[in-house]
């Protein structure tokens, strides 16, 4: 979503500025803007569209000179794209210059009573009127102006702030909205996440919600919403900053998805001790694991298809009831909280307002939770009880591919050792499960090789108008991935169906040479795919089938097929998935997409 930089020192702002913004372009932005103080002014320059018309509109930040600014992609939310909705937005005579993630609630309210007091709006957003609280506010002294707004203002924010009074400072304030403080010895950054600043230092400071910063080039202070100053402990980050770049991949995507076997190894490894499952962040005590009476998954898009799976996995193999729930349905359906109930939450970003909003309210009905998360110090990894994180390193594309897998191989880990210590699983089950899931990252590996078989498939699609995934069991939680892949890089529409439900009304959508991807790694339901596989062959659909080595027999039915090497039934989605990745990614590529930012979206969904 929105992204915030913001530099004072003694080099060149702008360049820096620009430099941040497109390390954020992942998230999804629609508009940018910088402002820049350039020793008698605040100069600002915005603009509709992507970074590069800014770029094209500064001379790369040569035309804005000074060492003090503040900058900013926005993914509208208050009012449509445009320039004029692009932030920093500013007040009339140029002395204050705000930029702002998340929604201010209440702004509707607020806007009413600044135009009766004689403030002007130029645009439709929220956040213009903090930049009118803020004047209204401002006596001399920024920390008591930010103060009295965040005293006033509902909603969620990261902001960027600066006061053309003050040119050697630049503030920020946060509420629900991520915002990190850098130091270095060039001068010091605000950032909404890591990869802007990455470049320039790796001491960072995680701003906590109603906290205010103030940057010079020189310190950095901070202070709570009472304006009491506190003191803040950096913390060292250890990315490696290759990660983030493309390394000689045409798209981050692709080079992403040729990680996973190094994100799940990561993952599993530090946790694979001794012949045993050892997830100490876990902090459960084996007589707590053994009273769990119910897990609640919760997570939004991907997050909540490997939730799924989990949910298959969990039940199975540990013989514990879990329920999965999308984040922004979860909190409004009134969940029934239990004694001994666990709810774990899954996100990459650790951002995602839906799922940080489920944990919340978890938390606060005295629920114990768990978080997944990929993101180090965020605000979902802060905030629940126990965190397990993934390694997937940063995940630059807008679609996850490497966070997904990574998500997949730690609810593995946690299955086990949940049905181990309930005595649900043998010795030998228990060995075998550990020497598959050893074997995972290698097995995906191979899958690679079938990329120009795949590219040369999907290159017969790419003027598709709809297709169809299907699957059982865990089958349908893989057919919801590879279908959430394909439309949201492809723009190809797709829906993704319970094998066996598709003849209760969506089937009448199958017509002759409709493309129908039907997934069936799962032995015992085997049978019963085949069986829908014929169903939508005999109304003309044309098959591709998805399945493990060895079932030559599904050649009789399905047009084209793709074999996945054998593995434990529970984790077959981590193979299966690469090869609907790559389709989805191919059938991008084919229509000449940008793949990596697809429109709409947006990597973080800070804003429910
Ligand atoms: C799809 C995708 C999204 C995310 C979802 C949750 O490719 O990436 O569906 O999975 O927005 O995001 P996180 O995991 O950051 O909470």
């Amino acid at each position: 979503m929105c992204g915030i930089v913001g530099y004072i020192g003694d080099k060149q702002a702008a360049p820096i500025l620009l430099d941040g913004l497109s390390k954020l372009e992942y998230r999804g932005y629609d508009s940018a803007g910088i402002a820049v103080f350039d020793g008698q002014e605040i100069q600002i320059k915005k603009t509709m569209g992507r970074l590069k018309v800014l770029e094209e509109l500064t001379h790369g930040g040569e035309t804005m000179k000074g060492c003090c600014g503040i900058g900013h992609t926005r993914w509208a939310t208050h009012g449509c794209p445009s320039d004029v909705n692009a932030h920093p937005h500013f007040n009339k005579d140029h002395s204050i210059a705000v930029v702002h993630n998340g929604i201010i609630e209440n702004y509707a309210k607020l806007k009413k009573k600044l135009e009766n007091k004689g403030y002007e709006f130029q645009s439709e957003t929220d956040t213009e009127v903090l930049v009118h609280l803020l004047t209204d506010y401002y006596k001399g002294d920024p920390i008591e102006a930010i103060e009295r707004v965040m005293h006033r203002v509902e909603g969620s924010y990261g902001l960027g702030i600066m006061f053309k009074d003050h040119p050697h400072h630049i503030y920020a304030a946060r509420k629900d909205s991520p915002l990190i403080v850098g130091a270095s010895s060039m001068g010091n950054l605000i950032a909404s996440d890591v990869p802007a600043i990455l470049k320039y230092t790796r001491s960072v400071y995680y701003m906590e919600n109603e906290e205010i910063a103030c940057l010079s080039g020189e310190n950095i202070h901070f202070y709570n919403i009472d304006g009491e100053e506190i003191e803040k402990t950096p913390t060292t980050i250890n990315w490696d900053i290759n990660a983030a770049e493309k390394g000689g991949y045409e798209h981050f995507m692709l080079k992403e998805i040729y990680e996973e076997p190094k994100a799940v190894r990561d993952t599993i490894s530090p946790r694979l001790k001794d012949d045993d499952v050892v997830i100490e962040e876990l902090g459960m005590t084996d007589e707590e694991i053994r009273s769990i009476r119910k897990i609640d998954i919760v997570a939004c898009g991907s997050a909540s298809h490997v939730g799924m799976t989990a949910k298959y996995v969990i039940e199975s193999m540990a013989r514990i009831p879990v329920e999965v729930d999308v984040a922004s349905e979860f909190r409004y359906r009134e969940p029934i909280y239990e004694d001994n109930m666990l709810v774990i939450i899954i996100s990459q970003s650790g951002e995602t307002a839906d799922s940080l909003a489920a944990l919340r309210d978890a938390k606060n009905h005295g629920v114990r939770t768990l978080g997944i998360v990929n993101v180090v110090g965020s605000s979902i990894a802060r905030e629940a009880d126990n965190v397990m994180y993934t390694w997937a390193g940063p995940e630059i594309s807008v679609a996850t591919t490497k966070a997904y897998s990574a998500q997949l191989a730690a609810m593995y880990l946690l299955s086990m050792k949940f049905a181990k210590v309930r005595g649900m699983l043998t010795d030998e089950e228990f060995a075998q499960l550990r020497s598959d899931l050893i074997q995972l990252p290698d097995q995906i590996e191979s899958l690679f090789g079938m990329k120009e078989k795949i590219q040369k498939f999907a290159n017969r699609y790419l003027a598709a108008g709809h297709m169809f995934f299907i699957g059982r069991g865990i089958d349908y939680a893989i057919a919801m991935e590879g279908s959430l892949k394909l439309k949201e890089i492809s723009y190809i529409h797709s829906e993704a169906y319970a094998a066996g439900e598709l003849k209760h009304g969506t089937i009448s959508l199958i017509e002759d040479g409709t493309l129908v991807v039907a997934v069936a790694t799962q032995e015992k339901l085997y049978p019963k795919t085949i069986s829908n596989i014929v169903e939508v062959k005999t109304r003309g659909a044309f098959v591709m089938a998805l399945t493990n080595l060895g079932h030559t027999d599904i050649e009789k039915n399905a047009d084209y097929v793709i074999y996945i090497p054998k593995t434990s039934q529970y984790f077959t989605n981590s193979l299966a998935i690469i090869p609907l990745q790559l389709f989805g990614y191919y059938v991008s590529v084919g229509r000449g997409l940008d793949v990596d930012k697809p429109r709409n979206l947006a990597k973080s969904v800070t804003v429910e």
